[in-house]
């Protein structure tokens, strides 16, 4: 089936780059791109199109760091540093996710919340529990989010909601044997080195090799957490040696924050193709530090950002794109690294998303559509007409869910 969308299109399609197609044409044959033309070629000429005006058609967020069992504490309680704000607050609000009726009101709350705010894809945490887990992934596909979704393990210090060793391993398979979803699939998730034990990350390493399983966790966020882990792995140099001593320091692994990661950490990242996630609303919030994004990049690690909720308070991705943006400024005071600019955060906060994934560049043909369209007539009336690239720059930073007039998840329209 041919569906054609009628508007102005911009999107990211390299690092840096910014394309504008004023009332362009994005031709899509069952969901997936086949080209984006200023006119509509000949052959389409009877085909319907979706007029979307002189709205903005973008690139759609990804969210590759976030904790669901999370959500239920945004905005609140981000008076602690990470680990007594983990004690104090957060694994007894995840404790809470054993009762699978609030997990269906959460989790579907949640998903709509992510999807009408324009994050089509997800690396999420879940909390400990398998049915709740499994409810979370229902959820989102239902709302039309993709991505991965993990069961948590921490079988040491995670107070209410620590796992025995036995059950954290037993239950993981249980969960993987239960996953049966188009599209949200399983990644392993160690919460991070200080809440799993040695046996339990060598089970880990050893399921990620035997079927193939990504792997998601924390990494040098807090001053305090790398010296922990320093004590419990005094054969580790590094944070990242505690991962990759059991095998979970591989290619397309996710790995949180890497606020402290230095020289030798980030090349470790590059080597193993190993991915940061900036979380820069988190990194203030619980003043963990300002992650070194340049640097990272110009190491040749890939970068995508997260919300990385409730340490984040927001979960509309456009706000943390803007967090993202204002965080690399105050690196530039600090130490002259040169700032995000407006389509390399964008294109942070979507498309390298999109590429973790499999996707492609920007709206490159070939792969499904996700998009999000954008009404940019309630914004504040300009002294004159804006260029394309302006009126992308002020979407950015001003657009809310009531903008956001239609999203595109996987080819088909969901909002
Ligand atoms: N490190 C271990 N668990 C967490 C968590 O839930 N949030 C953040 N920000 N860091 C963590
Ligand atoms: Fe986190």
């Amino acid at each position: 089936m041919t569906t054609i969308l009628h508007g102005n299109i911009i999107h990211t399609p390299a690092f840096g780059a910014l394309e504008t197609i004023p009332g362009g044409y994005l031709v899509l044959e069952d969901g997936v791109i086949q080209g984006i033309y200023p006119r509509l070629p000949e052959q389409y000429a009877a085909c319907p199109v979706t007029d979307y005006g002189d709205g903005l058609i973008m690139p759609s967020f990804a969210d590759l760091h976030l904790h669901a069992p999370q959500y239920p504490m945004l905005g609140m309680g981000m008076d602690l540093p990470l680990l007594d704000w983990l004690d104090t607050y957060t694994f007894r609000t995840e404790a809470r996710f054993e009762d699978t009726d609030y997990a269906r009101r959460v989790y579907r709350q949640l998903a709509r919340d992510l999807i009408t705010s324009g994050t089509t894809r997800v690396a999420m945490f879940s909390s400990r529990h398998t049915a709740a887990t499994l409810i979370l992934m229902e959820e989102l596909e239902k709302a039309g989010v993709t991505g991965y979704v993990g069961k948590v393990n921490m079988d040491r210090n995670a107070g209410l909601s620590q796992e025995t060793t036995e059950e954290s391993i037993s239950e993981t398979l249980r969960w993987l044997d239960a996953c049966h979803f188009d599209l949200v699939k399983p990644i392993l998730t160690p919460r991070f080195t200080p809440s799993c034990t040695d046996e339990l990350m060598a089970a880990l390493g050893k399921l990620a090799q035997e079927r193939d399983l990504p792997v998601q966790s924390h990494l040098s966020e807090n001053t305090g957490e790398i010296a922990w882990v320093g004590e419990l792995h005094p054969d580790c140099k590094q944070y990242w040696e505690s991962y990759n001593k059991y095998g979970l320091w591989k290619d397309r692994t996710l790995m949180a924050h890497c606020v402290h990661s230095d020289a030798r950490e980030q090349e470790a990242m590059a080597k193993a193709g190993v991915w940061a996630v900036h979380c820069a609303a988190s990194n203030v919030n619980l003043c963990s530090g300002t992650a070194p994004v340049r640097e990272l990049l110009n190491r040749g690690v890939q970068v995508a950002l997260g919300s990385d909720i409730a340490g984040g308070d927001q979960l509309a991705m456009h706000k943390v794109v803007v967090m993202s943006i204002r965080a690399s400024k105050i690196k530039q005071i600090e130490t002259g690294a040169p700032f995000l600019t407006v389509p390399e955060a964008y294109y942070l906060g979507t498309v390298a998303g999109q590429r973790y994934f499999g996707g492609g560049e920007g709206f490159q043909p070939g792969h499904k559509l996700h998009a999000i369209v954008v009404d940019d007539r309630e914004m504040p009336e300009p002294t004159r007409e804006l260029t394309l690239s302006e009126r992308f720059e002020r979407a950015v930073y001003l657009m809310d869910k009531r903008c956001i007039k239609a999203v595109y998840s996987e080819g088909i329209q969901r909002v």
